[in-house]
């Protein structure tokens, strides 16, 4: 029988178990550079030692104008390679395999950085948006494709596209905000062609050996678009969903007396429809032992993914396999956005009175 412990291939690479690190990030810790610094290695590190099986870095971005932050992390010149390279060394000291989620923020650049632009012109938050031109789109396909090429440089195990939570390739999946008439908008064909193109231009240039995940939303807007998006990933050649949300409006409604929330249910619902084509992965919440171990036992999706736990506790892998002790993430938020954990993790000041020297 398959539990948390067990191993799993994924694409050419065998993840020790089956709890994974999620995105996480850290703005205000690096500078406009995008560069990686030290602090970073430290902070993967404490989680590839504390038992996760896969860690995937946090949001990074293939061009400086479709950053979330000015400080957010790049890949889109080869000067932020050693950066990652020193993430990856740190963590494959200790068996896990890792990957880092590569991004555009599309109509969500930070107007420091650039425009709001995406698909189409919509209302956004507050904003009108641009549409990107075809020359824009291909631009960003070739953004997407030679920030992977930097990050197998740097060492990575493969990569994950953004392409949930409402950033550029989520937009296109979305028939609410991609509102194209031409080739990139319209059938859902259509409105995947671009993270379509990318997972085959990333397979063409960085070959079989190298893991294509994909962050996906598991209702766009509803359950059955987000299936049919899945499937032309899928055909295209990615090796592993994680699903979490996406634009919506999703109205889909979670049976009652389940012990997870909406967002881990329309993962089990992606995992189910996928049938093992490839593995997917749940995410959100999911903080509590037990509950990790019930999806997996209970082939409910093939990987946890976990973030705040993760961050609150970097062994709380650990706790998931081993049953050891760990610090519970109490949900208060702090750690949400900029400036990330200027040690404003309760869980991480806790630590630091008996450990000063602690990584967060
Ligand atoms: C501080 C922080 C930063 C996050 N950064 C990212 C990110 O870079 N990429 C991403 O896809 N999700 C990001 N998320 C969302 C998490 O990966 C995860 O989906 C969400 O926190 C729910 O999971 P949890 O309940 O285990 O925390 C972030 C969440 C937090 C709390």
């Amino acid at each position: 029988m398959v539990d948390i412990k067990t191993p799993i291939k994924i694409g050419t690479k065998t993840l020790p178990n089956r709890i994974t690190f999620a995105p996480t990030v850290k703005f205000d810790w690096t500078d406009r550079s995008g560069i990686a610094i030290e602090r970073f290695a430290q902070h993967y590190e404490a989680r590839a030692k504390g038992g996760a099986g896969l860690i995937c870095v946090e949001a990074t971005c293939i061009h400086p104008e479709g950053r979330l932050a000015p400080s957010q992390l790049g890949l889109w010149e080869d000067a932020q390679i050693d950066g990652h390279r020193a993430i990856v060394e740190a963590c494959k000291r200790h068996g896990a395999v890792i990957i880092v989620q590569i991004h555009h923020g599309g109509y969500n650049t930070h107007p420091d950085c650039g425009p709001s632009k995406g698909p189409s012109v919509v209302e956004w938050r507050g904003r009108t948006t641009e549409e990107m031109s075809i020359d824009e789109i291909h631009q960003a396909r070739d953004q997407f494709i030679e920030a992977s090429i930097r990050a197998q440089k740097a060492g990575y195990d493969g990569i994950q596209l953004h392409a949930c939570h409402s950033y550029l390739l989520d937009q296109f999946f979305s028939p609410v905000v991609n509102l194209r008439a031409d080739e990139y908008g319209g059938s859902t064909e259509n409105r995947t062609r671009l993270a379509c193109e990318v997972i085959r231009g990333i397979r063409d240039a960085c070959g079989d050996d190298f893991l294509i995940s994909a962050r996906v939303p598991g209702a766009e807007p509803t359950l059955e678009e987000a299936h049919k998006i899945a499937d032309f990933l899928i055909e295209a050649g990615v090796d592993y969903l994680q699903v979490s949300n996406g634009i919506g409006p999703d109205e889909s409604k979670t049976p009652e007396g389940l012990p997870f929330n909406h967002i881990v249910w329309i993962g089990t619902q992606m995992h189910a429809y996928v049938n093992g084509r490839v593995p997917v992965s749940v995410v959100n919440g999911i903080d509590r032992p037990e509950l990790a171990r019930y999806i997996i036992a209970n082939n409910l999706a093939d990987t946890i993914d976990s973030a705040r736990a993760l961050l609150a506790d970097p062994e709380w892998a650990r706790a998931v396999t081993d049953g050891t002790d760990y610090v519970k993430c109490i949900r208060c938020k702090r750690c949400f956005w900029s400036p990330m954990m200027e040690h404003k993790c309760p869980a991480v000041m806790e630590r630091r009175k008996t450990d000063p020297t602690c990584v967060d």
